[in-house]
């Protein structure tokens, strides 16, 4: 905690006991320097309130970061409803309508999301308190469902990676292992498949082992897909897959998936650079989702076709970075940074000591 609060540059957090639950909600807002603060509502139970704190203004930080370097008109919040064991139905509703309240009170300030523990349909009762709410269902005029454009920044950054690293973007007859098939997994899969790639695909949940015979896919462990001799790994399930351990025993050209916080530690970046194996950023490759909901402020509303553009456009900040990369003689983790912290500048946010990079850009959108 006490790390942590060294490093605290946030413009504002509200902490709020709900009148109707009881239950904390917090609402971190890390920076508005380029627009209202965007991030999800995470309803979570953490083992003290200072975690809840400390999870808020970490994750309204990352999303700073992860809007700069996308580009997006957004700064970077974070909301936490904190629980205490299992809620019933209605009192659930009751701490839902309570965050609501919480976001109200920041004035625009904040705008807020679906994230972990937390559903569209939920947005659509925190609605009920408050105009500040994105990822509303496509019916209620929001951007629906973000994962296909998650999927589709990330199949870019692939092709992206792969000129960089093959010669050409094209995937026919690239192998490609793809681990973890959620929502966003079994859409990069298809799409990869559908581009004529080779797939070795893996999840821990033997259900999704009809999605690969359906695309002709190898179905392997997690492990073997780790080490599997492919051009890309993709991974697409949890973070942290990255570390000392893994690292040395990859054997592709590329990295580049879905999950957040992919390395275990910064340094993880170096030691991917080092066996000349190229990261696509996962806060790079998985912006996807939150450039769709950028796509709701626009003045003529959503559309997704313009959301489909401006997701394709994760292949040319991609390219920036990777140019970046070489030239400064840094990772892509470094130039990414780098650039998040230029267009922060450029929009007139203050940088301090504590914006050296830290473990970067994680969450859900
Ligand atoms: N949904 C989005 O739009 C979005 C946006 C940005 C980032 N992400 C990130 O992408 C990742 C996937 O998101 P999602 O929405 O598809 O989640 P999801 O929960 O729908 O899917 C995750 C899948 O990974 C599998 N899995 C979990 N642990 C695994 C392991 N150790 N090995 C193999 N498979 C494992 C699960 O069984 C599940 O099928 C997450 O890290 C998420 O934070 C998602």
């Amino acid at each position: 905690m006490e790390r942590y609060l060294a490093t605290l540059d946030h413009e504002q957090l509200l902490v709020r006991r709900g009148t109707r639950s009881g239950v904390f909600c917090v609402v971190a807002v890390h920076s508005t320097a380029r627009g209202p603060a965007l991030g999800g509502c995470r309803m979570w139970t953490y083992e003290d309130s200072r975690a809840a704190v400390r999870d808020a203004l970490r994750l309204s930080r990352a999303m700073t970061f992860k809007s700069a370097v996308a580009g997006l008109p957004l700064g970077g919040g974070k909301g936490v409803i904190m629980l205490r064991g299992e809620l019933s139905a209605r009192a659930r509703k009751d701490a839902l309508r309570d965050f609501g309240d919480t976001v109200d009170a920041l004035d625009g300030a904040y705008v807020t999301a679906e994230d972990v523990g937390t559903s569209a349909r939920d947005m659509e009762t925190i609605a009920d308190q408050t105009k500040r709410v994105s990822g509303l269902s496509r019916k209620r005029g929001g951007s629906g469902d973000p994962s296909p454009y998650t999927a589709l920044g990330v199949v870019t950054a692939i092709e992206v990676s792969c000129e960089r690293v093959f010669g050409t973007p094209s995937l026919k007859g690239r192998s490609i292992a793809v681990v973890g098939l959620g929502h966003v997994g079994a859409r990069i899969a298809k799409s990869l498949a559908k581009a004529g790639a080779t797939l070795l695909v893996s999840d821990i949940d033997p259900g999704k082992k009809a999605l690969a015979d359906d695309l002709g896919a190898k179905w392997v462990t997690p492990e073997k897909a780790l080490t599997a001799p492919v051009d890309v790994y993709a991974p697409c399930a949890l973070g942290g897959i990255l570390d000392h351990d893994s690292v040395p025993r990859l054997q592709c050209g590329v990295v580049a998936g879905a999950a957040n916080n992919q390395l275990a530690d910064d340094g993880i970046a170096d030691l991917l650079n080092a066996r000349s194996i190229l990261w696509s950023p996962d806060f790079v490759a998985n912006a996807g989702g939150i450039i769709n909901i950028a796509v709701e402020l626009d003045k003529g509303g959503y559309d997704p076709a313009r959301a489909k553009r401006r997701v394709r456009g994760i292949g040319d900040t991609l390219k920036g970075i990777y140019d970046d990369a070489e030239g400064m003689g840094a990772t892509p983790l470094t130039a990414a940074m780098e650039r998040a912290r230029r267009n922060l500048e450029q929009a007139g946010a203050t940088m301090g000591r504590a914006d050296a990079p830290e473990p970067v850009p994680v969450e859900r959108y």
